[in-house]
């Protein structure tokens, strides 16, 4: 669905690349990109929903190229929840921020408030409606732009860092949005830090390491790769770095497999 071929990318006035030469196909599979800070992850994603132009290379949207998109065609197609909630959020109450999205696309206001109830719902917000969003806490913030996004039912959602100051109450909600969201054969996409939240909800995972991608594979089989991920600074989910330390075979990803191997 979304195919990304020689894709380079400096920032302007600056030389050094930022992305060299990133090959990559996406599918259905729920997909985690992770890698150290300041590896790309954040600067690639924007490339996908069209807010930076490649330097070279290119990113086709099943027969499209992104650089030909206008902004209105992408905003129908991919919805991108940013790293920093205080660079989405601009209108002021929670209702209407849920909602701008929808009326920017020209939908009604009575479907849009419809659509953006229903995405306050599911984030636990449904009660702030009328509040300033910057009145919100942080993870607040951070779930409103969820809902924002998810209200926009696009085939591609993209999350940068979706956990970032959720507790695990914040954590389960973002699971069940992305579980809702496969089952709606959804292509999604999450930058994340958190690895445990890695084993239990990605099928896929892209690593990135100084703007290339150095791993690329199904969570089990990069989670094993143990050297490559240390050179990329990556951490091994917590039950994972257990059963190796227990001498299991096999690369455990959740507390149930563990168990299972334990018994035997
Ligand atoms: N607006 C910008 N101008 C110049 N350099 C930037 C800008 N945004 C990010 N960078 C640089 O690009 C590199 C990759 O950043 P980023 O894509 O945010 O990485 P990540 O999301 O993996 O932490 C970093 O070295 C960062 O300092
Ligand atoms: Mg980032």
């Amino acid at each position: 669905m979304i195919e990304v071929s020689s894709l380079s990318f400096s920032y302007p006035n600056t030389d050094v690349p930022v992305l060299a030469d990133i090959n990559l196909e996406f599918d259905q599979r729920t997909t985690a990109i992770i890698g150290q800070n300041g590896s790309g992850k954040t600067t690639f994603v924007k490339l996908l929903k069209g807010l930076l132009k490649a330097s070279k290379g290119e990113i086709f949207i099943g027969d499209y190229d992104v650089s030909m998109k206008t902004a209105a065609e992408l905003a129908r197609q991919i919805g991108l929840v940013f790293q920093n909630p205080n660079d989405q959020i601009f209108k002021r109450t929670v209702l209407d921020e849920a909602m701008f999205g929808l009326l920017n696309i020209k939908m009604g206001k009575y479907t849009a408030e419809k659509l953006a109830l229903e995405a306050l719902e599911m984030v636990g917000l449904a009660g702030k409606t009328a509040m300033n969003p910057h009145d919100l806490s942080l993870s607040e913030k951070k779930l409103l732009c969820t809902a924002s996004v998810v209200a926009m039912d696009t085939d591609i959602v993209i999350f940068d860092e979706p956990t970032i100051a959720q507790d695990e109450a914040g954590k389960k909600i973002i699971s069940n949005i992305i579980k809702k969201l496969k089952r709606k054969q959804k292509l999604i996409i999450t930058i994340i830090h958190d690895m445990d939240f890695v084993a239990e909800n990605f099928e896929r995972i892209i690593v990135f390491n100084q703007g290339t991608v150095i791993l690329d594979g199904a969570t089990r089989e990069v989670f094993t790769r143990k050297e490559v991920l240390k050179e990329a600074k990556v951490e091994l989910p917590g039950i994972t770095q257990l059963a190796n330390r227990l001498g299991f075979q096999n690369t455990v990803l959740t507390i149930e497999e563990f168990l299972q191997n334990y018994s035997k």
